[in-house]
Protein backbone atom coordinates (compact mmCIF):
# COMPACT_ATOMS: atom_id res chain seq x y z
CA UNK A 1 0.00 0.00 0.00
CA UNK A 2 1.18 3.34 -1.05
CA UNK A 3 -0.01 6.88 0.42
CA UNK A 4 -0.27 9.02 -2.89
CA UNK A 5 -0.85 12.57 -3.03
CA UNK A 6 -2.97 14.68 -0.82
CA UNK A 7 -6.13 12.45 0.35
CA UNK A 8 -5.43 9.68 -2.23
CA UNK A 9 -4.27 6.25 -0.95
CA UNK A 10 -3.65 3.23 -2.94
CA UNK A 11 -4.48 -0.20 -1.86
CA UNK A 12 -2.67 -2.78 -3.11
CA UNK A 13 -4.20 -6.62 -2.95
CA UNK A 14 -3.03 -8.37 0.33
CA UNK A 15 -1.21 -11.34 0.98
CA UNK A 16 -2.69 -11.69 3.98
CA UNK A 17 -4.60 -9.86 6.88
CA UNK A 18 -3.06 -11.30 10.68
CA UNK A 19 -3.12 -10.19 14.05
CA UNK A 20 -5.63 -8.16 16.06
CA UNK A 21 -6.89 -4.61 15.50
CA UNK A 22 -8.95 -2.72 18.23
CA UNK A 23 -11.51 -0.47 16.52
CA UNK A 24 -11.87 2.92 17.47
CA UNK A 25 -14.60 3.95 20.26
CA UNK A 26 -18.56 4.16 19.15
CA UNK A 27 -20.23 6.74 17.20
CA UNK A 28 -23.34 6.86 17.90
CA UNK A 29 -22.51 5.96 21.61
CA UNK A 30 -19.87 8.92 21.86
CA UNK A 31 -22.29 11.53 20.69
CA UNK A 32 -24.77 10.69 23.10
CA UNK A 33 -22.39 10.77 25.93
CA UNK A 34 -21.33 14.28 25.12
CA UNK A 35 -24.53 15.10 24.51
CA UNK A 36 -26.44 13.68 27.85
CA UNK A 37 -23.21 15.50 29.71
CA UNK A 38 -24.21 18.42 28.69
CA UNK A 39 -27.69 17.96 29.78
CA UNK A 40 -26.77 16.91 33.29
CA UNK A 41 -25.58 18.52 36.25
CA UNK A 42 -23.64 16.42 37.68
CA UNK A 43 -20.19 15.86 36.05
CA UNK A 44 -20.05 12.93 33.65
CA UNK A 45 -16.85 11.10 33.21
CA UNK A 46 -16.77 9.86 29.53
CA UNK A 47 -13.63 6.79 28.99
CA UNK A 48 -12.74 5.70 25.51
CA UNK A 49 -14.71 8.74 23.43
CA UNK A 50 -14.20 8.88 19.69
CA UNK A 51 -11.20 11.33 19.10
CA UNK A 52 -12.61 11.62 15.32
CA UNK A 53 -14.24 14.75 13.36
CA UNK A 54 -17.84 14.22 13.93
CA UNK A 55 -17.62 13.65 17.67
CA UNK A 56 -15.25 16.84 18.06
CA UNK A 57 -18.41 18.47 16.84
CA UNK A 58 -20.75 17.25 19.02
CA UNK A 59 -17.77 18.35 21.91
CA UNK A 60 -17.71 21.72 20.55
CA UNK A 61 -21.54 22.05 20.10
CA UNK A 62 -22.07 21.18 24.20
CA UNK A 63 -19.26 24.02 24.92
CA UNK A 64 -21.19 26.34 22.99
CA UNK A 65 -24.40 25.96 24.75
CA UNK A 66 -22.57 26.23 28.30
CA UNK A 67 -21.30 23.17 29.62
CA UNK A 68 -17.37 22.62 30.41
CA UNK A 69 -15.29 20.21 28.93
CA UNK A 70 -11.91 19.05 30.31
CA UNK A 71 -10.07 16.77 28.31
CA UNK A 72 -7.56 14.27 30.10
CA UNK A 73 -5.28 11.58 28.92
CA UNK A 74 -7.84 8.67 29.26
CA UNK A 75 -11.21 10.60 29.92
CA UNK A 76 -12.84 13.39 28.98
CA UNK A 77 -14.93 15.01 31.97
CA UNK A 78 -18.50 16.92 30.84
CA UNK A 79 -20.26 19.46 33.30
CA UNK A 80 -23.22 20.00 31.77
CA UNK A 81 -26.09 23.00 32.42
CA UNK A 82 -29.06 20.61 33.23
CA UNK A 83 -31.73 19.89 30.96
CA UNK A 84 -33.56 23.21 30.48
CA UNK A 85 -30.49 25.64 31.27
CA UNK A 86 -28.78 25.89 27.80
CA UNK A 87 -26.67 28.75 27.35
CA UNK A 88 -27.91 31.84 24.80
CA UNK A 89 -25.53 31.45 21.65
CA UNK A 90 -24.63 33.97 18.81
CA UNK A 91 -24.75 32.72 15.22
CA UNK A 92 -25.00 29.39 14.45
CA UNK A 93 -23.76 26.17 15.90
CA UNK A 94 -21.59 23.97 13.76
CA UNK A 95 -22.64 20.38 13.81
CA UNK A 96 -19.99 19.96 10.82
CA UNK A 97 -20.32 16.12 9.27
CA UNK A 98 -22.22 15.11 11.87
CA UNK A 99 -25.82 13.52 11.00
CA UNK A 100 -26.33 12.18 14.58
CA UNK A 101 -25.35 15.59 15.97
CA UNK A 102 -27.70 17.43 14.32
CA UNK A 103 -31.13 15.13 14.20
CA UNK A 104 -30.55 14.61 18.01
CA UNK A 105 -29.29 17.90 19.40
CA UNK A 106 -32.49 19.17 18.20
CA UNK A 107 -34.52 17.29 21.43
CA UNK A 108 -32.64 19.11 23.69
CA UNK A 109 -32.40 22.82 22.18
CA UNK A 110 -36.87 22.18 21.99
CA UNK A 111 -36.81 22.29 25.82
CA UNK A 112 -35.03 25.58 25.99
CA UNK A 113 -38.08 28.00 26.36
CA UNK A 114 -38.23 31.17 24.35
CA UNK A 115 -34.39 30.67 23.52
CA UNK A 116 -33.84 30.08 19.91
CA UNK A 117 -30.36 28.22 18.28
CA UNK A 118 -29.10 27.88 14.89
CA UNK A 119 -27.81 24.60 13.62
CA UNK A 120 -25.57 24.53 10.45
CA UNK A 121 -22.58 22.70 8.75
CA UNK A 122 -20.94 20.94 5.90
CA UNK A 123 -22.31 20.29 2.05
CA UNK A 124 -23.18 17.37 2.67
CA UNK A 125 -25.23 18.46 6.03
CA UNK A 126 -27.17 21.28 4.14
CA UNK A 127 -28.61 18.03 1.79
CA UNK A 128 -29.80 16.12 4.74
CA UNK A 129 -33.42 16.56 5.46
CA UNK A 130 -34.26 17.33 9.13
CA UNK A 131 -38.08 17.67 8.67
CA UNK A 132 -38.32 14.03 10.00
CA UNK A 133 -37.18 15.90 13.39
CA UNK A 134 -39.23 19.30 12.98
CA UNK A 135 -42.26 17.68 12.70
CA UNK A 136 -42.69 15.74 16.34
CA UNK A 137 -40.96 18.84 17.66
CA UNK A 138 -43.28 21.47 16.25
CA UNK A 139 -46.31 18.43 17.06
CA UNK A 140 -44.62 18.82 20.90
CA UNK A 141 -44.54 22.38 20.81
CA UNK A 142 -41.58 23.80 19.64
CA UNK A 143 -40.94 25.97 16.26
CA UNK A 144 -39.24 25.09 13.45
CA UNK A 145 -37.71 27.33 10.17
CA UNK A 146 -36.21 24.91 8.16
CA UNK A 147 -34.31 26.07 4.39
CA UNK A 148 -36.97 25.03 2.03
CA UNK A 149 -38.99 23.51 4.62
CA UNK A 150 -36.53 20.45 4.70
CA UNK A 151 -32.63 21.30 5.23
CA UNK A 152 -30.22 22.87 7.18
CA UNK A 153 -29.42 26.04 8.30
CA UNK A 154 -32.14 25.55 10.14
CA UNK A 155 -33.69 26.95 13.71
CA UNK A 156 -35.40 25.66 16.40
CA UNK A 157 -37.07 27.85 19.32
CA UNK A 158 -37.72 26.09 22.52
CA UNK A 159 -41.37 26.25 24.29
CA UNK A 160 -43.08 24.43 27.44
CA UNK A 161 -43.46 21.15 25.36
CA UNK A 162 -46.36 18.59 25.64
CA UNK A 163 -45.85 15.33 25.71
CA UNK A 164 -47.08 12.93 22.52
CA UNK A 165 -47.13 9.68 20.46
CA UNK A 166 -45.88 9.53 17.85
CA UNK A 167 -45.25 6.89 14.89
CA UNK A 168 -42.17 6.90 13.40
CA UNK A 169 -42.74 6.92 9.58
CA UNK A 170 -39.29 5.99 8.99
CA UNK A 171 -36.66 3.51 11.05
CA UNK A 172 -34.59 5.78 12.55
CA UNK A 173 -32.16 5.82 15.64
CA UNK A 174 -32.09 9.46 15.28
CA UNK A 175 -35.58 10.74 15.25
CA UNK A 176 -36.02 7.92 18.02
CA UNK A 177 -33.97 9.75 20.48
CA UNK A 178 -34.45 13.16 19.69
CA UNK A 179 -38.31 12.78 20.62
CA UNK A 180 -37.20 10.57 23.88
CA UNK A 181 -34.66 13.79 24.70
CA UNK A 182 -37.71 16.33 23.94
CA UNK A 183 -39.77 14.04 26.57
CA UNK A 184 -37.33 14.57 28.96
CA UNK A 185 -39.01 18.35 29.83
CA UNK A 186 -42.22 17.64 28.27
CA UNK A 187 -45.45 17.75 30.41
CA UNK A 188 -46.96 14.34 30.09
CA UNK A 189 -45.60 11.02 29.06
CA UNK A 190 -44.09 10.68 25.71
CA UNK A 191 -44.35 7.71 23.30
CA UNK A 192 -42.63 6.59 19.92
CA UNK A 193 -43.89 3.92 18.16
CA UNK A 194 -41.09 1.84 16.54
CA UNK A 195 -42.05 -0.42 13.49
CA UNK A 196 -39.28 -1.92 13.18
CA UNK A 197 -36.25 -1.97 16.10
CA UNK A 198 -33.44 0.43 15.62
CA UNK A 199 -30.34 0.99 18.06
CA UNK A 200 -31.33 1.50 21.38
CA UNK A 201 -28.18 3.21 22.75
CA UNK A 202 -30.50 6.21 23.87
CA UNK A 203 -32.78 3.84 25.73
CA UNK A 204 -30.22 2.18 27.65
CA UNK A 205 -28.18 5.52 28.50
CA UNK A 206 -31.55 7.28 29.43
CA UNK A 207 -32.25 4.38 31.64
CA UNK A 208 -29.00 3.81 33.11
CA UNK A 209 -29.40 7.86 33.82
CA UNK A 210 -32.49 7.13 36.14
CA UNK A 211 -35.39 8.25 33.79
CA UNK A 212 -38.33 6.44 33.55
CA UNK A 213 -38.49 4.96 30.32
CA UNK A 214 -40.45 1.93 29.54
CA UNK A 215 -40.54 -0.63 26.23
CA UNK A 216 -43.54 -2.60 25.59
CA UNK A 217 -43.48 -4.31 22.05
CA UNK A 218 -42.62 -0.96 19.68
CA UNK A 219 -43.57 1.34 22.04
CA UNK A 220 -41.03 3.32 23.98
CA UNK A 221 -42.70 5.53 26.35
CA UNK A 222 -40.55 8.27 28.84
CA UNK A 223 -41.97 10.40 31.68
CA UNK A 224 -40.35 13.70 32.26
CA UNK A 225 -37.24 13.94 34.36
CA UNK A 226 -35.94 16.67 36.82
CA UNK A 227 -32.28 15.74 35.96
CA UNK A 228 -30.25 13.11 34.45
CA UNK A 229 -28.19 10.95 37.47
CA UNK A 230 -25.14 10.22 35.13
CA UNK A 231 -21.07 9.02 36.82
CA UNK A 232 -19.07 7.28 34.46
CA UNK A 233 -19.95 5.97 30.66
CA UNK A 234 -17.30 3.64 29.17
CA UNK A 235 -18.18 3.59 25.35
CA UNK A 236 -17.32 0.38 23.91
CA UNK A 237 -15.54 -0.26 20.28
CA UNK A 238 -17.59 0.78 17.19
CA UNK A 239 -19.57 -2.30 15.29
CA UNK A 240 -19.72 0.23 12.33
CA UNK A 241 -15.87 0.74 12.25
CA UNK A 242 -14.87 -3.02 13.25
CA UNK A 243 -17.00 -3.96 10.14
CA UNK A 244 -14.28 -2.71 7.93
CA UNK A 245 -11.50 -4.83 9.30
CA UNK A 246 -14.24 -8.14 9.72
CA UNK A 247 -15.29 -8.04 5.79
CA UNK A 248 -11.14 -7.75 4.82
CA UNK A 249 -10.99 -10.73 6.97
CA UNK A 250 -13.37 -12.67 5.20
CA UNK A 251 -12.33 -11.55 1.97
CA UNK A 252 -8.90 -11.63 1.54
CA UNK A 253 -7.22 -15.43 1.47
CA UNK A 254 -5.55 -16.92 4.17
CA UNK A 255 -6.65 -14.13 6.43
CA UNK A 256 -7.16 -14.70 10.05
CA UNK A 257 -7.81 -12.18 12.30
CA UNK A 258 -8.92 -11.01 16.40
CA UNK A 259 -11.21 -8.18 15.92
CA UNK A 260 -11.58 -6.75 20.32
CA UNK A 261 -13.69 -4.83 21.85
CA UNK A 262 -16.45 -4.56 19.93
CA UNK A 263 -19.82 -3.56 20.77
CA UNK A 264 -22.22 -6.71 21.13
CA UNK A 265 -25.63 -5.10 21.32
CA UNK A 266 -28.02 -6.52 19.15
CA UNK A 267 -29.16 -3.27 17.52
CA UNK A 268 -25.50 -3.15 15.98
CA UNK A 269 -25.00 -6.78 15.45
CA UNK A 270 -27.01 -7.43 12.23
CA UNK A 271 -24.18 -7.21 9.47
CA UNK A 272 -22.23 -10.16 11.64
CA UNK A 273 -25.65 -11.96 11.38
CA UNK A 274 -25.71 -11.23 7.35
CA UNK A 275 -22.38 -12.11 7.26
CA UNK A 276 -22.52 -15.02 9.02
CA UNK A 277 -25.56 -16.60 7.06
CA UNK A 278 -23.49 -15.56 3.53
CA UNK A 279 -21.03 -18.26 5.60
CA UNK A 280 -18.23 -16.16 6.77
CA UNK A 281 -16.59 -17.14 9.39
CA UNK A 282 -17.06 -15.04 12.63
CA UNK A 283 -17.26 -16.04 15.79
CA UNK A 284 -17.94 -14.14 19.37
CA UNK A 285 -20.33 -13.96 21.90
CA UNK A 286 -23.28 -11.93 20.56
CA UNK A 287 -26.12 -10.42 22.67
CA UNK A 288 -29.44 -11.80 22.00
CA UNK A 289 -32.61 -9.29 21.14
CA UNK A 290 -33.99 -8.12 24.77
CA UNK A 291 -37.63 -9.97 26.16
CA UNK A 292 -40.58 -7.75 26.14
CA UNK A 293 -40.28 -4.54 28.51
CA UNK A 294 -36.55 -4.72 29.31
CA UNK A 295 -34.13 -2.06 28.49
CA UNK A 296 -30.68 -3.56 28.69
CA UNK A 297 -28.50 -1.38 31.74
CA UNK A 298 -25.40 -2.20 29.54
CA UNK A 299 -23.42 -2.26 26.28
CA UNK A 300 -21.69 -5.70 25.90
CA UNK A 301 -18.59 -5.96 24.22
CA UNK A 302 -17.34 -8.86 22.45
CA UNK A 303 -13.71 -10.11 20.83
CA UNK A 304 -14.57 -10.99 16.96
CA UNK A 305 -12.40 -14.12 15.49
CA UNK A 306 -12.54 -13.55 11.68
CA UNK A 307 -11.01 -16.02 9.01
CA UNK A 308 -11.15 -16.11 5.06
CA UNK A 309 -13.55 -18.17 3.67
CA UNK A 310 -16.14 -18.69 0.75
CA UNK A 311 -19.18 -16.81 0.82
CA UNK A 312 -22.58 -17.81 -0.63
CA UNK A 313 -25.51 -14.27 -1.41
CA UNK A 314 -28.31 -13.54 0.85
CA UNK A 315 -31.16 -11.30 0.99
CA UNK A 316 -30.85 -9.13 3.24
CA UNK A 317 -34.89 -7.76 4.06
CA UNK A 318 -36.57 -4.05 5.12
CA UNK A 319 -36.38 -5.69 8.88
CA UNK A 320 -32.74 -6.55 9.10
CA UNK A 321 -31.68 -2.94 7.62
CA UNK A 322 -31.64 -0.43 10.63
CA UNK A 323 -29.68 -2.99 12.51
CA UNK A 324 -27.51 -3.02 9.81
CA UNK A 325 -28.10 0.34 7.72
CA UNK A 326 -23.96 1.94 8.09
CA UNK A 327 -22.48 -1.43 6.91
CA UNK A 328 -25.07 -2.42 3.69
CA UNK A 329 -22.30 -0.67 1.72
CA UNK A 330 -20.28 -3.87 3.03
CA UNK A 331 -22.59 -6.07 2.46
CA UNK A 332 -22.73 -4.79 -1.74
CA UNK A 333 -19.41 -5.71 -1.55
CA UNK A 334 -19.11 -9.16 0.02
CA UNK A 335 -21.68 -9.89 -3.26
CA UNK A 336 -19.33 -9.18 -5.14
CA UNK A 337 -17.10 -12.18 -3.80
CA UNK A 338 -20.45 -14.49 -2.93
CA UNK A 339 -21.73 -17.12 -5.41
CA UNK A 340 -24.96 -16.16 -6.52
CA UNK A 341 -27.22 -12.99 -5.66
CA UNK A 342 -27.04 -10.82 -3.19
CA UNK A 343 -30.17 -8.59 -2.29
CA UNK A 344 -30.64 -5.94 -0.14
CA UNK A 345 -34.40 -4.26 0.40
CA UNK A 346 -36.41 -1.92 2.22
CA UNK A 347 -33.08 0.24 2.21
CA UNK A 348 -34.29 3.36 1.00
CA UNK A 349 -32.88 5.29 3.62
CA UNK A 350 -28.99 4.95 2.48
CA UNK A 351 -30.23 7.57 -0.14
CA UNK A 352 -30.31 10.34 3.02
CA UNK A 353 -27.01 9.05 4.50
CA UNK A 354 -23.58 11.24 3.77
CA UNK A 355 -24.36 10.99 0.67
CA UNK A 356 -26.55 9.28 -1.24
CA UNK A 357 -25.15 5.35 -0.75
CA UNK A 358 -27.25 3.52 -3.29
CA UNK A 359 -26.20 5.71 -5.89
CA UNK A 360 -22.54 5.82 -4.85
CA UNK A 361 -22.16 2.45 -3.65
CA UNK A 362 -23.34 1.48 -7.18
CA UNK A 363 -21.35 3.39 -9.07
CA UNK A 364 -18.35 2.82 -6.98
CA UNK A 365 -18.36 -1.05 -7.41
CA UNK A 366 -19.20 -1.23 -10.92
CA UNK A 367 -16.26 1.31 -11.75
CA UNK A 368 -14.26 -1.42 -9.71
CA UNK A 369 -15.73 -4.37 -12.19
CA UNK A 370 -18.72 -5.57 -9.79
CA UNK A 371 -22.10 -6.60 -11.39
CA UNK A 372 -24.39 -4.12 -9.92
CA UNK A 373 -27.58 -2.64 -9.97
CA UNK A 374 -29.52 -0.12 -7.90
CA UNK A 375 -32.76 -0.74 -7.06
CA UNK A 376 -35.15 2.13 -5.59
CA UNK A 377 -34.42 0.80 -2.04
CA UNK A 378 -31.47 -0.84 -2.42
CA UNK A 379 -29.39 -2.89 -4.75
CA UNK A 380 -28.81 -6.35 -6.63
CA UNK A 381 -24.93 -7.89 -6.52
CA UNK A 382 -24.54 -10.91 -8.79
CA UNK A 383 -21.56 -12.17 -7.29
CA UNK A 384 -18.58 -12.89 -9.76
CA UNK A 385 -15.71 -14.56 -7.18
CA UNK A 386 -14.03 -11.36 -7.18
CA UNK A 387 -13.48 -7.53 -7.72
CA UNK A 388 -11.04 -6.46 -10.18
CA UNK A 389 -9.74 -2.97 -9.21
CA UNK A 390 -9.17 0.45 -10.11
CA UNK A 391 -10.26 3.75 -8.52
CA UNK A 392 -12.85 4.69 -6.49
CA UNK A 393 -14.14 8.06 -5.06
CA UNK A 394 -15.39 8.61 -1.43
CA UNK A 395 -17.29 11.98 -2.33
CA UNK A 396 -16.73 13.08 1.25
CA UNK A 397 -18.29 9.80 2.34
CA UNK A 398 -16.27 8.10 5.35
CA UNK A 399 -17.70 5.05 4.55
CA UNK A 400 -17.24 4.56 1.21
CA UNK A 401 -13.32 6.03 1.96
CA UNK A 402 -13.03 3.00 3.58
CA UNK A 403 -15.47 0.19 1.37
CA UNK A 404 -12.98 1.43 -1.11
CA UNK A 405 -9.88 0.63 0.54
CA UNK A 406 -10.85 -2.67 1.97
CA UNK A 407 -12.02 -3.58 -1.77
CA UNK A 408 -8.78 -2.83 -2.93
CA UNK A 409 -7.07 -5.41 -0.74
CA UNK A 410 -9.40 -8.37 -1.53
CA UNK A 411 -9.23 -7.15 -5.27
CA UNK A 412 -7.10 -8.57 -8.17
CA UNK A 413 -5.28 -5.57 -9.26
CA UNK A 414 -5.81 -3.07 -6.32
CA UNK A 415 -7.65 0.14 -5.80
CA UNK A 416 -6.85 3.69 -5.48
CA UNK A 417 -9.03 5.85 -3.14
CA UNK A 418 -9.64 9.45 -3.72
CA UNK A 419 -10.50 11.71 -0.99
CA UNK A 420 -9.19 8.85 1.71
CA UNK A 421 -9.18 11.35 4.79
CA UNK A 422 -12.83 11.27 4.75
CA UNK A 423 -12.35 8.13 6.85
CA UNK A 424 -11.24 10.63 9.49
CA UNK A 425 -15.51 11.26 10.39
CA UNK A 426 -15.55 8.18 12.09
CA UNK A 427 -12.09 6.33 12.00
CA UNK A 428 -8.54 8.58 11.76
CA UNK A 429 -6.29 5.58 12.39
CA UNK A 430 -8.24 3.19 9.63
CA UNK A 431 -5.61 3.21 7.06
CA UNK A 432 -2.46 2.86 9.71
CA UNK A 433 -4.86 0.25 11.35
CA UNK A 434 -5.67 -1.97 8.52
CA UNK A 435 -1.66 -1.22 7.34
CA UNK A 436 -0.77 -3.10 10.61
CA UNK A 437 -2.31 -6.21 9.47
CA UNK A 438 -0.64 -6.13 6.36
CA UNK A 439 2.97 -6.01 8.00
CA UNK A 440 2.79 -8.97 10.45
C1 LIG B 1 -27.35 6.75 14.01
C2 LIG B 1 -28.46 6.20 13.42
C3 LIG B 1 -28.50 5.83 12.00
C4 LIG B 1 -27.12 5.68 11.41
C5 LIG B 1 -26.21 6.82 11.78
C6 LIG B 1 -26.08 6.94 13.29
C7 LIG B 1 -27.43 7.13 15.44
O1 LIG B 1 -29.19 6.85 11.31
O2 LIG B 1 -27.18 5.58 10.00
O3 LIG B 1 -24.91 6.63 11.22
O4 LIG B 1 -26.38 7.37 16.06
O5 LIG B 1 -28.55 7.21 15.95
P1 LIG B 1 -30.81 6.86 11.23
O6 LIG B 1 -31.30 6.76 12.58
O7 LIG B 1 -31.19 8.16 10.61
O8 LIG B 1 -31.14 5.70 10.36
Amino acid sequence: MTAGKGTTVRFDPAGRLKGSIVPPADKSISHRAAMLGGMATEPVVIRNYLEAADTTSTLDAMGTLGAIVQRGPDEIVVRGTGLRESSEVDGPIDVGNAGTLMRLLPGLLASQEGRSYTLDGDASIRKRPVDRVAIPLREMGASIEATDERYPPFTITGARLRGIEYTLPVASAQVKSCVLFAGLTADGPTTVVEPVPSRDHTERMLAAAGVSLHREGDRITVTNADELVLDTITVPGDPSSAAFAIAAGVLVPKSRLLVKGSGANWTRTGFVRILQRMGGVVLGELEDPAGDGQIPGVEPITDLDVAHGSLVGTVVEPHEVPLAIDELPLVALLGCFAEGETVVRGAEELRFKESDRIALVVDGLRGLGAEIEATEDGFVVTGTGGLRGGTIESHGDHRLAMLGAVAGLASREGVTVVGMDAAAVSYPTFTEDITALLRR
